[in-house]
């Protein structure tokens, strides 16, 4: 029996998606460097679909219909490079080479125009949803030629989860690094969203003493309004867990050091290059920085002073955590987006948010209700230059940024951090803002480097002889 399709990599995702396909009717050839873990999920769950048992990748290759696809599971890096090395050579023309792990989107640019050259595909897919979304539908975002896509984006779209209105959470997104691009800004989002829920979670313990488990509850109503999310949904679980070892709730007996596996730190290093300002990403990137030095921050305790003001709580301060952790999360998706904007002029992907919005909608770690919205403001060629400009968004947000304001306020007086929240709302002000200090920044860089500067009344660009008589001259650009 020839298979569709080839997984080579049986740890719990690639297990999970060879399981996925086979329950979906398609038959499965499996493959791992020790046969055991083979063995293991045939003699486990052998009998959830059409298995094909390998114990080579040129066994696995024979076994595998035309165009072959193999879908390699391994740890993203050098481990991916190795796998595809071995294979490549068992490979014909216009055969498929998926890699569904979390790859840095240049390392996929990389492999795939290698992979080209020889006439193979490489397709890298970034896959979303945690190891329950791969075995029950994860959203699926597939970079790689649109050839490629048409054989392999039906298997994908099939095992994909389903969005409320039965649209599969997975379309082909663009060329070459395209698929783990996006995955990789999903994430840089993911982290953003986690950290303000964090900040919403500090600011109601902290200034107004509501204990995690009150707060599970808080965050279960919240999950019913328009912040309805699986993140917020989760950290209603989270709060509300009690430590069956001491009896005490178990964010409080957890180390808050958070880890990173370094696909957020990513987001931010391309956004770097790319000049996109995703400042609240950043923040959730570097937050998790801080809470992990441990060291300084026992240092800290002791030796910066505080002097935290006495504030009285604003009436209906709960309410307004919420609206400015919507306002906040609102931010992080605006800036992601508009890192994908930018991204798709740099390397030419055709990226269609609405598309990306709706593959988000379920499945992935970020789906959330707010994504329906996101994904019909960019519908149709009115397309908001920033996420904020939406219609719907200018309202949402504009009703709460009073909320906003109070609660960054509140949190810098009580010194309880809140950087994604107080950054997000410097985004928010900075766009708005007519004039930016950026014209004294100018000023001083011409001064000091003769950089140059634009004015606002003359067209050209200028430079003053600054250490003479301060009169101005045509230059040429050099900002
Ligand atoms: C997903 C997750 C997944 C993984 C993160 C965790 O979309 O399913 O993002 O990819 O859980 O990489 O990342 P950190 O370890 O960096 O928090």
């Amino acid at each position: 029996m020839s298979a569709q399709i080839g997984v080579t990599g049986l740890a719990v995702m690639g297990a999970n998606l060879a399981r996925n396909l086979a329950r979906n009717g398609f038959t499965v050839a499996l493959h791992n460097r020790s046969v055991e873990k083979t063995d293991t999920l045939l003699a486990k769950h052998g009998d959830e679909g059409e298995f094909v048992r390998t114990e080579t990748l040129q066994e696995l290759v024979d076994a595998l219909e035309k165009p072959r696809r193999v879908l390699i599971m391994v740890k993203a890096g050098a481990p991916v490079d190795a796998v595809v090395d071995q294979l490549v050579p068992l490979l014909e023309e216009g055969d498929i080479v998926i890699d569904g792990g979390n790859s840095h989107y240049q390392d996929t640019r990389r492999r795939e125009a290698a992979l080209a050259e020889k006439g193979l595909h490489f397709v890298g897919v970034g896959v979303s949803g945690g190891e329950e979304g791969a075995l029950n539908g994860p959203s699926i975002m597939p970079g790689g030629s649109k050839e490629s896509y048409d054989a392999l984006g039906p298997l994908l779209e099939k095992i994909s989860a389903k969005a409320d209105d039965g649209a599969p959470c997975c379309a082909w997104i663009g060329t070459d690094g395209a698929g783990h691009f996006v995955k990789m800004v999903h994430n840089g989002i993911e982290y953003a969203d986690m950290q303000v829920i964090g900040e919403a979670y500090s600011l109601l313990r902290g200034a107004a003493g509501i204990e995690p488990a009150e707060q599970a509850a808080i965050f279960e109503e919240w999950n019913k309004g328009d912040l309805s999310s699986f993140l917020i949904e989760i950290t209603a679980q989270v709060l509300g867990h009690v430590d069956a070892k001491t009896g005490k709730p178990f964010v409080d007996v957890v180390v808050d050091a958070a880890g990173q596996k370094g696909t957020g730190r990513w987001t931010v290093q391309s956004a770097l290059d790319l000049g996109s300002p995703v400042s609240g990403i950043a923040e959730s990137v570097f937050a998790r920085g801080i809470s992990s030095q441990a060291a300084q921050r026992e240092i800290a305790q002791t030796t910066l002073a505080g002097h935290e003001a006495e504030v009285a709580l604003p009436e209906g301060f709960v309410e307004d955590v919420r609206e400015a952790l919507y306002a906040s999360k609102l931010v992080s998706y605006a800036q992601g987006l508009d890192m994908l904007t930018s991204a798709a002029k740099e390397y030419g992907w055709d990226l269609k948010l609405d598309e990306i919005a709706s593959l988000w909608r379920a499945g992935c770690i970020i789906r959330a209700d707010l994504l329906k919205v996101i994904m019909e403001a960019y519908k149709g060629d009115q397309a908001p230059a920033n996420l904020l400009f939406a219609p719907a968004f200018v309202e949402s947000v504009g009703k709460a940024v009073p909320a906003w304001r109070r609660v960054v306020a509140t949190a810098v007086q009580l010194g309880i951090p809140v950087p994604v929240f107080s950054s997000s709302l410097a985004y928010y002000d900075a766009l708005r803002a007519k004039r930016l200090p950026a014209a004294v920044i100018q000023g001083q860089r011409d001064l000091f480097g003769a950089h140059t500067y634009r004015r606002v009344d003359v067209e050209g660009t200028f430079h003053t002889l600054w250490g003479e008589d301060r009169s101005e001259i045509s230059a040429v650009d050099t900002h």
